[in-house]
């Protein structure tokens, strides 16, 4: 069975880098894309958390104007590869509609973030990469967007893609796998696992799924709840052979290495700001309602045990009758109390 998780009350996120609180605080809203904001922390905080631990960069199929790929790539360091594939200009190759020409808004928002002398940007369609030679380098990036294509040829192409390229211990974080606007994905996400595709989910942030490969599903885990605990809103949820974690958008509240506070963006009178208010605010029922569940039970526990400690106590002992010999010094005394 899955459980809610009830400890948090406040939403901290974990200390980010000037850069990223920077983007994350005032630099989305102006990053036309698709992005929920606490997804753009989610996906901020693991690249943040994962230098040192897992080697390798980042990559994104499916860029648009680049709102998550800078989440991931802002204060990346600046010797991990950054591969931006997108077919950008290209949109005859794109069959959703999704895009228009971004190549020189996507070059415009690196450039705003210093990001545009390391960034290597490829311009195509992701069918291609493979007979590219893409793989050929083998794994080599340690976060992995699929936000691509959304019919099902493109995200089974994009999660082998993937699959191939994660460097050990890394994540792919495959987009709206539970999009009922997106089937598409849903199928490619069936066909890769029935065609043998070998990453394993392990955690599903804001319409995003995150995988991983088997031999490091506990690590990812363990990563992502403890940089995100005040997020989690249901903990090992069945899903394929495992079980996922899953986390909520949240009124997340940004802070820096310092320890200074400030804002996740969202935009103005944002659908995603009451969405993620309503999240806090049914966690927060959800708690108190264990809670109560808590006391009952403890009430009912200790109802219990009095219950048991009464009949397990001996009955008391019956009065002793008065003697005659008392009984008749008590009326003497009657008598002269009179
Ligand atoms: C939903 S948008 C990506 C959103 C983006 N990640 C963001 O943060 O805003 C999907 C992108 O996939 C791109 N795309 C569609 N088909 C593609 C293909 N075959 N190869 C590469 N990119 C493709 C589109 O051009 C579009 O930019």
């Amino acid at each position: 069975m899955d459980h809610y998780v009830l400890k948090h009350t406040t939403y901290d996120s974990p200390a980010l880098s000037p850069g990223k609180l920077a983007y994350l605080s005032s630099g989305l809203d102006a990053v036309q894309g698709w992005l929920v904001p606490s997804t753009a922390l989610y996906l901020a905080g693991l690249e943040q958390a994962q230098r040192g631990a897992v080697p390798g960069g980042l990559c994104e199929i499916g860029v648009h104007r680049g709102k998550s790929f800078l989440a991931m790539a802002i204060d990346a360091p600046a010797g991990d590869p950054a591969v931006a594939i997108d077919v950008f200009d290209l949109q005859h190759l794109n069959e959703d509609g999704t895009s228009s020409k971004a190549l020189d808004d996507f070059r415009d928002n690196l450039r705003a973030w210093s990001l545009d002398d390391r960034v290597e940007i490829v311009q195509g369609s992701s069918l291609e990469l493979e007979a590219d030679g893409f793989l050929e380098a083998g794994p080599r990036f340690r976060l992995f967007s699929v936000d691509g294509g959304h019919g099902a040829d493109y995200v089974l192409n994009d999660l082998r893609i993937a699959e191939a390229t994660l460097a050990p211990g890394g994540v792919v974080a495959a987009d709206d796998v539970f999009n009922i606007h997106w089937l598409g994905v849903c199928t490619g996400v069936f066909r890769y696992f029935h065609s043998g595709g070998t990453l394993v989910p392990f955690a599903l942030i804001p319409n995003k799924l995150l995988l991983t490969d088997a031999a490091s599903v506990d690590a990812n885990r363990d990563r992502m709840r403890e940089l995100f605990a005040a997020g989690l809103t249901k903990t090992d949820v069945p899903m394929l052979d495992g079980v996922i974690d899953v986390y909520g958008d949240v009124p997340w509240e940004l802070v820096d290495d310092a320890g200074s506070p400030a804002s996740l963006q969202r935009p103005d009178d944002s659908v995603d700001a009451v969405r993620a208010e309503l999240t806090g605010a049914q966690l927060e029922l959800a708690r108190l309602r264990t809670r109560l569940r808590e006391v009952q039970d403890d009430k009912r526990t200790l109802q219990r045990r009095v219950r048991r400690l009464r009949e397990a106590a001996p009955p008391p002992a019956p009065a002793e009758p008065a003697s005659g010999g008392l009984r008749r010094k008590a009326r003497a005394l009657l008598r002269g109390a009179r």
